[in-house]
């Protein structure tokens, strides 16, 4: 995954027509967490999250959705890792964006979503300018319901697409857990720091939050 030309992000799909075998979100936890920190790595977790779709009504609890924005919902976080449920209506996508170097992958328990990785073509720290081309694009959905950031190319943009119709419900582990990620504009060539909130925290709605 260190070649210029793979993507950033990688999809992996199950054999088409093949029986998808789902476990509850706390099976999914509970064989994350027996995961030794020194194997919590780029292949190792995404192995886990390919043979271990998450069955959505397991996760019910900790879903909350908006019309303004995408959300960001709290499962569980420890020193090594984080697991988040993010909830994405119709057209509801990210910003262009990487993780600071921490290792990330996606999980796909509700419908689908579109990845478009970006590669950084030039980069000025002094002044906060970078410029961003788009590379290559894919889809996670029920089929191929696993993906991992390439740590060589971790820039990208994540939507449910109008066309998808229907809601979206990715899981997203990071490690180690961050609060901030950096964002990229390609309007303006620049990017900046951006803090990271959760909108709910272990099923429940974080103080102050309206959605
Ligand atoms: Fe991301």
């Amino acid at each position: 995954m260190t070649d210029k030309i793979t993507p950033a992000t990688t999809a992996a799909p199950a054999a088409p027509g093949a029986f998808v075998r789902t476990v509850s979100i706390d099976t999914f936890l509970a064989g994350l967490r027996a995961i030794r920190e020194t194997e919590f790595t780029v292949g190792h977790v995404f192995d886990h999250l390919k043979r271990h779709p998450v069955d959505a009504p397991s996760l019910s609890r900790y879903l909350f959705f908006s019309r303004n924005h995408y959300t960001r919902n709290l499962i569980f976080k420890n020193h090594l890792f984080e697991l988040v449920a993010v909830c994405w209506e119709v057209g509801q996508g990210s910003q262009i964006h990487d993780h600071h170097d921490q290792n990330c992958w996606m999980s796909m328990p509700v419908g689908r979503l579109r990845v478009q990785n970006y590669r950084v073509a030039e980069r000025d720290e002094r002044r906060a300018y970078a410029r961003v081309e788009p590379t290559d694009h894919f889809e996670i959905h029920r089929l191929a319901p696993a993906a991992e950031v390439d740590p060589e190319q971790p820039v990208h943009k994540v939507s449910n697409l109008p066309e998808f119709k229907q809601r979206a419900v990715s899981l997203h582990i990071y490690s180690r857990p961050f609060s901030t990620c950096v964002v990229y504009s390609p309007v303006k060539n620049d990017y900046r720091v951006q803090p990271l909130t959760y909108h709910s925290e272990y099923g429940r709605l974080c103080e102050g939050v309206r959605l």
